[in-house]
């Protein structure tokens, strides 16, 4: 079974009555119910955290090096401005998709810059809850065929390794 680490950085918490016109009216517990239910149906084991602090994020992405698969997360504030998020995101080698409620590339310019994304396998924003259904799809999909070609590869370097030529 597939294992992904969903993480919501600071402030996500106080979805549903945080600038509603921006970021809707869904509190963090709907949507994370949906993120559940997708994950049921596509039979992947999900693990739901939020922090509102940097460090404990860099933590869990750290942490998912043993036992996930991938990660997908909304860095919220931290994506302008962490390094060490980044940093951790790009130690972990996982495929990690970044989720953005609303389209931060047409929001104030200080939102235009993701450290996070350089070194993530995508980036979806503007899709509202949306976009954390795609990213588990999309990662899904991802993971799936990545095993699929590892499993099919193997047979080929096993031939290799007895005769000799690897
Ligand atoms: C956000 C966009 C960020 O710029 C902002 O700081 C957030 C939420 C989003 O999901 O649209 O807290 O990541």
């Amino acid at each position: 079974m597939l294992r992904i680490r969903v993480l919501h950085g600071p402030n996500l918490n106080l979805l549903g009555t945080r600038e509603q016109s921006i970021y809707g009216t869904l509190s963090l517990d709907d949507i994370n119910s949906t993120i559940a239910k997708l994950a049921k149906e596509l039979v992947v084991k999900v693990d739901i955290r939020q922090s509102n602090h940097e460090g404990e994020l860099v933590t869990w992405i750290q942490e998912a090096r043993t036992g996930y698969d991938g990660i997908i997360i909304n860095p919220a504030s931290y994506t302008h401005t962490s390094i060490a998020i980044r940093d951790a995101i790009a130690a972990v080698s996982l495929p990690t998709i970044e989720v953005h409620l609303s389209n931060i590339h047409q929001r104030e310019e200080f939102r235009h810059r993701s450290c996070t994304a350089g070194v993530t396998l995508g980036q979806i924003v503007g899709l509202g809850a949306t976009g954390y259904l795609l990213a588990l799809r999309g990662l899904h999909e991802h993971l799936t065929a990545s095993r699929r070609q590892k499993k099919t590869a193997a047979p080929a370097t096993a031939r290799r390794v007895a005769k000799g030529t690897r």
